[in-house]
C-alpha cells in the first residue's frame, strides 16, 4: 500500500538546532553524511521528519527534501522527466521568490537548458544539439590544440603550478573560443577575467546567504557583474548577427525553426551560451585536475598509459580521430570519473503527484540522487575505493549504473564536448611532461555542485623522464575518505 510522504523515514530535528543542524551537518560533509543518513534509513528518506526549508529549488516554497539511492530509483527519476523536473542552475539566486529589474538578470544567465521542462524542453535541446554534433567539433578540434599547447609552452621545466588553477584557466580559454568565437590572448582576455570573476561569485557562499543588493555586499557586486556580462554578450551578439562565424554563438544565432523563423530570442541564446560555461567549465577542470592527481599517485597507470602514447602517437599531435584509439587513457578517464564525478549530485522536483519506493510524493517535492554514491556502490563495482582503470575491460555498467554525465533526456548535452577535450588535454600535457605531486599535500574535498581538490593542486612539472614513483604516497586529507591511497 503507498504510504503518505510524513511517514517516509528521517532523521528527528536536532534538538535546539532543529532542520538547521541536520542541513548543517549535510553541507559540512555531504558525502558521509548521506551514506550515514543512508545505512540508518534505508535507501529512501527525507532530511529531517516534518519537512525542511527547499534545499535544491529554493524558490519552490514546498517542505520536503528527499534523497533516493541506487540504480533503481536513478533510473525512475531520469527516465520519467515530465514528472521530475529540473530546475534553474543558479539555484538560490535566481529570481522567482522575488523579481525586480535588477534581480531578472539571473534568470536569463543560469537558466538555459537547466530551467526548462517537458515540451519546451525538448524543443531547445533539438535546436541547440547542433552544436555538438560531431562536425562541428571536428571544428573546434584545432582550436582546442592551439590554446593547449599555448599554455603548455609557457610552463618551465621544474616550476611548481597549481594544476587545478591551470586546468580552470584552459577550459575557460577553450570555452571563450568555441562557444563565443573570442581569442583569449586579444579580445578574450577580458571576457575571460569577467566570466571567471562572476562565475567566483556564482558559487561564493557569501552571495548565496546573505543577499543584499547594497554597495559593498558581495551579493551587490555579483548583481553589477551580471549586468556587465549581460550587456557584453548582447554586444557580441549584435557583432556576430549575419556573421559566418564557426562559434556556438554564431550558430544559435543563424539557427532556425521549422518555419524559417529565428529559433532563439537573444535572452535565450544568453541563457544558453551562460549555461553552457558554468555547466561545462569548472566540470571539466575538475575531472582533468583529479585525472592528473589520481594518475601521480599510480606509477604503473601513469606508466602504462605512456606507453599507449609512445605507441600510438609518438610525438604527434593527435589527429581529431587518432584520439578513440587512445583506449587506456578513455578507460583512465572513465574511471577517474567513476572515482570523483565531477557533479556529485543532481536533484529534481515533482511536477504532478508520482509513487516513489512506495511513498505517495506530492508537487513540490524534492529529491536529491547521488553520482557519487552510485559509483561507490560495491553491489555494482568491485572494490569501489581503488582507483583501477582496467576494470572498464570487463565490466559494461547500465547507464544507471555509471552516470558521470548523467542519464536519458537531459542527459549531459555537452559529453562530446567534453570527451574530446579532456583526453586531449591530458595527452598533449603528458606526451611533453611527467607532473609529480607536491611531497606531503593535503589534499581536500570540496563538496558543492562539483567536487573540486579544495587548496588547489600544487605539482612539479617535470620532463617526462619516466619517473612515475616520484610524488607518489603520503597524501593527507579527505581525499583518502573516498580514494584508496
Ligand atoms: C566533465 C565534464 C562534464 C560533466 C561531468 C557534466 C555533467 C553533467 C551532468 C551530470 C548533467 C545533468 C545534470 C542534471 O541531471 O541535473 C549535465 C547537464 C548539462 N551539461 Fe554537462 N557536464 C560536463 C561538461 C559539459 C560541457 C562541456 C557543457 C557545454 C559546453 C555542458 C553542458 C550541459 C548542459 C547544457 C546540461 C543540461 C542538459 C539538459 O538539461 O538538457 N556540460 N552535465
Amino acid at each position: 500500500m503507498t504510504k503518505s510522504i510524513e511517514q517516509i523515514p528521517a532523521p528527528a530535528p536536532m534538538p535546539l538546532f532543529g532542520w538547521r543542524g541536520t542541513l548543517w551537518q549535510l553541507f559540512s560533509d555531504p558525502l558521509n553524511y548521506l551514506q550515514k543518513l543512508r545505512q540508518q534509513h534505508g535507501d529512501v528518506f527525507a532530511f529531517v521528519r516534518g519537512g525542511n526549508p527547499p534545499i535544491f529549488f529554493p524558490a519552490n516554497g514546498r517542505p520536503h527534501t528527499l534523497m533516493a539511492f541506487g540504480a533503481e530509483f536513478n533510473r525512475q527519476l531520469l527516465s520519467n522527466s515530465d514528472v521530475f523536473y529540473s530546475g534553474p542552475l543558479l539555484g538560490p539566486m535566481h529570481p522567482m521568490g522575488e523579481v525586480n529589474a535588477r534581480r531578472s538578470v539571473l534568470k536569463r544567465l543560469g537558466t538555459g537548458l537547466f530551467g526548462v521542462n517537458g515540451i519546451e524542453h525538448r524543443r531547445q535541446r533539438r535546436l541547440v544539439m547542433p552544436a555538438f554534433h560531431k562536425q562541428k567539433l571536428g571544428e573546434y578540434y584545432q582550436d582546442m590544440i592551439r590554446i593547449i599547447q599555448w599554455n603548455l609552452d609557457s610552463w618551465k621545466l621544474n616550476e611548481q603550478r597549481d594544476i587545478w588553477n591551470d586546468m580552470m584557466n584552459i577550459t575557460l580559454q577553450v570555452a571563450a573560443q568555441c562557444l563565443f568565437g573570442l581569442d583569449i590572448r586579444r579580445e578574450g582576455q577580458a571576457f575571460g577575467d569577467l566570466i571567471q570573476e562572476w562565475l567566483h561569485h556564482a558559487t561564493s557562499p557569501q552571495t548565496v546567504s546573505l543577499q543584499i543588493d547594497l554597495p559593498g555586499f558581495p551579493y551587490h557586486r555579483f548583481l553589477n557583474l551580471s549586468h556587465k556580462l549581460d550587456t557584453t554578450i548582447r554586444e557580441l551578439i549584435q557583432q556576430r548577427r549575419n556573421a559566418e562565424g564557426q562559434d556556438v554563438l554564431s550558430l544559435l544565432l543563424n539557427s532556425r525553426d521549422e518555419n524559417g523563423n529565428p529559433a532563439f530570442t537573444d535572452d535565450e541564446i544568453i541563457g544558453h551560451s551562460v549555461i553552457f560555461i558554468i555547466a561545462g567549465h569548472e566540470t571539466s577542470s575538475n575531472a582533468l585536475a583529479w585525472t592528473f592527481f589520481l594518475l601521480s599517485q599510480h606509477p604503473q597507470v601513469m606508466k602504462n598509459l605512456r606507453l599507449e602514447l609512445d605507441e600510438k602517437l609518438g610525438s604527434q599531435t593527435p589527429a581529431y580521430d587518432s584520439l578513440k584509439q587512445l583506449t587506456y587513457l578513455d578507460n583512465i578517464v572513465k574511471e577517474s570519473m567513476r572515482i570523483l564525478p565531477p557533479v556529485p549530485m543532481s536533484a529534481r522536483v515533482v511536477a504532478s503527484p508520482i509513487e516513489l519506493g512506495g511513498y505517495l510524493l506530492p508537487i513540490g517535492t524534492e529529491i536529491g540522487f547521488s553520482h557519487f554514491h552510485t559509483h561507490h556502490d560495491s553491489s555494482i563495482y568491485q572494490d569501489p575505493e581503488t582507483f583501477n582503470p582496467s576494470r572498464w575491460q570487463h565490466i559494461n555498467p547500465s547507464a544507471h549504473e555509471y552516470m558521470p554525465f548523467s542519464a536519458g533526456i537531459r542527459a549531459c548535452i555537452g559529453m562530446p564536448f567534453a570527451l574530446m577535450e579532456i583526453p586531449l588535454i591530458l595527452a598533449l600535457t603528458l606526451q611533453r611532461y611527467r607532473l609529480e605531486l607536491v611531497p606531503n599535500s593535503k589534499i581536500d574535498l570540496n563538496v558543492g555542485i562539483t567536487i573540486s581538490p579544495k587548496h588547489g593542486l600544487s605539482m612539479f612539472i617535470r620532463p617526462a623522464d619516466g619517473n612515475y614513483e616520484a610524488g607518489a604516497g603520503n597524501v593527507k586529507g579527505t581525499i583518502r575518505n573516498v580514494v584508496n591511497l
